[in-house]
Formats: structure tokens, C-alpha cells, sequence
């Protein structure tokens, strides 16, 4: 039975909600937990899908994984672990691109690594060719099997060799797919050209933990000493800056108050600046961060997504449902992901005026201003927005499409919202808190 999601928009998001740690640390720092021979805990942890399908690879490969969700606490057992079955690993195709990390912590343990056909986010090719290079750097052989997707990498007979490794564009993934193969690899490794967010810093701190040796030079340069052996960690998990920023665009959307538990200003001032341009306000406490509707009109502004300390691509969507309501034109330039402005469609849909553009707008060229991918906007605005029907995408857009619903006169019908329990915890609850006129409804 498909759920769908009845929302009678209109009403400002006003309450206090918490968020707990961020999707995008915790599930590396489970896949780290494989790596210690020793148990480890993590702690503000949220209840998402992300997390359950992580718990369940880590179980089919012997770990004991236990979880308390009023305490937010994941203990891991890794002291027995084994290799799974293939058949098992393949139940979990296209369910998340975490298994791709498992691939250097399972090197290290079992010698061999099988990953089935990835799932995530379909906002873009997300291709990983930077992730196959990096294995066959460390010494591993790869497979890629055609017909079933599924990847299965071996490493050389006396483990991983520490490599120099210079990535042509700083990705996330194959940031920390170089630490997880590099910490326990033999001799040292040096990564040139690597992402910084602050998940990766944390993943960094977690590795540090448990006995890894890893510098991080002012020139975004990694340099790791391999170790014989790692043991577990005790870990509080970074809360999630995607998640705050997204109820922060839902408080401006909507004209609303939104006091975001657990949000951190230092991590998030990027954003906090967009916010303030735009002419959202915000309060910043040592405990979370208040963001609210000051009255008045919202102003335009320029948004160009990029690698940390950047404005983050995962910020963009939710954003850009607040810019529909800003006097005049705001002009996006999205540089990491190809396809994340399709999502605009169904905003037009609802009465916004956003046209995509080929062209790099507004700011540098990006790698794909000449491969023409529509990866520009121009919001123009203010628009009135007013409920519709529609099918969530993708994690990020389909909570977008939530706050374009929630800003929305009138009844908007969402299906597919079983997406967003992917990285959004609690969400109902959450938007029940805040006073939404939200209802969960069965189809068949
Ligand atoms: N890329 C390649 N080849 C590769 C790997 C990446 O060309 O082998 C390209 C991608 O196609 C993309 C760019 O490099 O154009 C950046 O991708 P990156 O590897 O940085 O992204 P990721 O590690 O797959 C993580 C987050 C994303 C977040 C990005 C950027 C997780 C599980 N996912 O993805 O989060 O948008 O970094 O910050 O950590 C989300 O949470 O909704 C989400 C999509």
C-alpha cells in the first residue's frame, strides 16, 4: 500500500524540533566501526532507512549491531566478523551508496570485497570510476561483472599498499574511500586534492580514535600512516547540517519560527549568510540555532553550489523553494551534481517562474558548462504557490517539495514520501510539532 501525504498548506512552521547526527557521518563512521578489532559506540544517532540498511550489511558480515533509539546509541560488535554471502549482499541493491565503503574496511578484514549495484539519489550519473582507481592505487584487483552491476575486488596477498593518490575533482566518496583503505594499508599514503566537509573531518576524528595516523595540510592535502591495528571507538555523531538548513528554508517558506535543536553555527555559516541575504533572521544559541520570517519581502539573491566551505549542493533544493517567494531574480549555478534542478519542474507546476540554463550563470565556468546539462536557474519571483499532486523524486527534493507544499495555498497530495525517511528522522512527528496540517493517507 503507497503512502501519500495530505498537505493543506498556509499555515506558518512555528516549534522547536532537534536534529540528531548527520546521515552523512554516521553511516561512515559505521562502515569505520568495521575496521576495529575491539567494539565501538556511536551515539546521537538518528533513526533514518540510511541507518537501518548499514546495521543490516554490517550484521551479514558477522558484526553484532545493536541500537537504542531513545538514547540515539549503536553498539557494534566486531570482533568475529566474515565474509557474507553474495546472494545476501545482493537483497540490498539499489538501496544506498554506502556498501562501496565498506569495500577498503572489508580489504583489510577478509581480503576481499563484494558490492552490489548502488542505489542513493538519482541527481546525476554519479559514476565511481574515482573509487575503482583509487582500489587498483592500493594494490586490488577489480571486477566489475556487467550483467549484474556488482563490483568484486580483492586485495593483493599482503593487503593494501599506501599509494599517492591526486583526485581530479574533490569528492566526498573517494575522500573517505582513500582513508578507509589508507589507515590499516601498508607504508603511507597521500591524497592530493580532497573534499574537507565536515562529516569527513568527524569520519577523520573517529579514525583518530581508534589509533589511525592522518594530518589534513592547509592545501586540502590528507597524508595517512598505515597501522597494524585499529581498535573501537566511542563517538557522538556531528548533528546533521542538511536536515537544519532544510527546516530553516521551511521557516522562511512558510513565514514561520523554527527553533532547530542540535543546529551549530560553525558548520553551517555558509548557509547562514544565503539565509541572512535572502532576508531570513536568525538567533544563534550554544544548543541549536532559532531561524524565522522577520516580515517584509525576501530579496534575490546569487547561489552557487561547491565543496566544502562552500554553499552545499544538499542546501539548494530546499533553498530555492523560499527564493520563489524573494522579490526579483535569484540566479543558481548548482557545480557538483549535473541534474539537481529538475526537481523545479513541479515547483512551476505550483505557480513558480524558474527557468533552467545550460550556461554556468553568474559565476565560474563548472565542469559542466559545455556538456550541456541544464545545471543553471533563475528564480523570479515573488510567485503565489498553490497546492498540487505530485511524486517525490529524491531525498532533497522530495523534502522541498514538502516545504513548496507547506508555503502552498490550498491541498497538495505527495506520494512517495517513504523516501524522505531516508534522511529525515521523525519527520511527521516533527512537522506535527510544528503545527502543519499534515495527514498520512493509504492508496493502493
Ligand atoms: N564523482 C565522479 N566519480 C566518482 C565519484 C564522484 O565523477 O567516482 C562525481 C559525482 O558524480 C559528483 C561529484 O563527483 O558530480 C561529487 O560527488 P561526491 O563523491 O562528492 O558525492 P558522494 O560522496 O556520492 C556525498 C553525499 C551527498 C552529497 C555529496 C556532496 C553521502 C552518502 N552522500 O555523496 O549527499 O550531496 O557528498 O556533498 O555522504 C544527500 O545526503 O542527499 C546526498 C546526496
Amino acid at each position: 500500500m503507497a503512502k501519500v501525504l495530505r498537505v493543506e498548506g498556509g499555515t506558518p512552521l512555528t516549534g522547536e524540533i532537534y536534529v540528531r547526527g548527520a546521515k552523512n557521518l554516521v553511516s561512515k563512521a559505521m562502515v569505520a566501526a568495521f575496521l576495529g578489532e575491539t567494539p565501538s559506540t556511536l551515539r546521537n544517532v538518528p533513526l533514518i532507512r540510511d541507518v537501518d540498511v548499514v546495521a543490516d550489511l554490517l550484521r551479514l558480515h558477522g558484526v553484532e549491531v545493536d541500537y537504542n533509539d531513545e538514547a540515539g546509541e549503536l553498539n557494534f560488535d566486531t570482533r568475529h566478523v566474515e565474509a557474507a554471502h553474495v546472494s545476501d549482499v545482493h537483497a540490498y541493491v539499489g538501496t544506498s551508496r554506502i556498501p562501496i565503503l565498506l569495500c577498503g574496511p572489508m580489504l583489510h578484514r577478509l581480503g576481499e570485497a563484494f558490492i552490489p549495484d548502488l542505489g542513493g539519489c538519482k541527481i546525476g550519473d554519479r559514476p565511481v570510476d574515482f573509487h575503482r582507481r583509487i582500489w587498483e592505487q592500493f594494490g586490488a584487483t577489480v571486477h566489475a561483472d556487467k550483467v549484474s552491476e556488482s563490483t568484486y575486488i580483492k586485495a593483493p596477498p599482503g593487503g593494501l599498499v599506501g599509494t599517492k593518490i591526486a583526485l581530479e575533482y574533490p569528492s566526498v566518496g573517494a575522500t573517505e574511500q582513500t582513508l578507509l583503505c589508507a589507515v590499516r594499508a601498508n607504508g603511507k599514503t597521500e591524497l592530493v586534492n580532497a573534499a574537507i566537509e565536515p562529516e569527513i573531518m568527524d569520519l577523520i576524528a573517529v579514525l583518530q580514535k581508534m589509533g589511525a595516523i592522518i594530518s589534513v595540510d592547509a592545501d586540502r592535502i590528507i597524508r595517512i600512516e598505515g597501522v597494524d591495528h585499529l581498535v573501537g571507538f566511542d563517538h557522538w555523531a556531528l548533528p546533521d547540517r542538511i536536515e537544519a538548513a532544510s527546516w530553516a528554508s521551511a521557516a522562511l517558506a512558510t513565514h514561520g519560527d523554527i527553533y532547530v535543536g542540535g543546529a551549530r553555527q560553525p558548520d553551517m555559516m555558509t548557509f547562514l549568510n544565503a539565509f541572512r541575504k535572502a532576508g531570513g533572521a536568525f538567533d544563534i544559541k550554544d544548543e541549536g540555532i532559532r531561524f524565522y520570517h522577520p516580515g517584509g519581502e525576501l530579496s534575490s539573491i546569487h547561489l552557487e553550489t561547491d565543496v566544502h566551505p562552500g554553499f552545499m549542493t544538499d542546501w539548494q533544493q530546499p533553498l530555492v523553494v523560499a527564493l520563489t517567494q524573494a522579490k526579483g531574480h535569484s540566479v543558481i549555478h548548482e557545480t557538483v551534481y549535473e541534474n539537481r534542478l529538475g526537481f523545479t519542474d513541479a515547483l512551476n507546476q505550483m505557480g513558480a517562474d524558474i527557468q533552467l540554463y545550460r550556461d554556468c550563470l553568474g559565476g565560474l565556468d563548472c565542469r559542466f558548462g559545455q556538456r550541456n546539462y541544464y545545471h543553471s536557474a533563475i528564480v523570479s519571483g515573488p510567485t503565489p504557490l498553490k497546492g498540487t499532486d505530485f511524486e517525490v523524486p529524491d531525498l532533497r527534493g522530495g523534502f522541498s517539495y514538502l516545504i513548496a507544499a507547506l508555503a502552498a495555498e490550498g491541498v497538495s497530495n505527495v506520494r512517495g514520501i517513504d523516501i524522505i525517511n531516508r534522511g529525515y528522522e521523525h519527520f511527521m512527528a516533527k512537522l506535527d510539532r510544528l503545527g502543519a496540517r499534515v495527514q498520512k493517507q493509504g492508496t493502493r
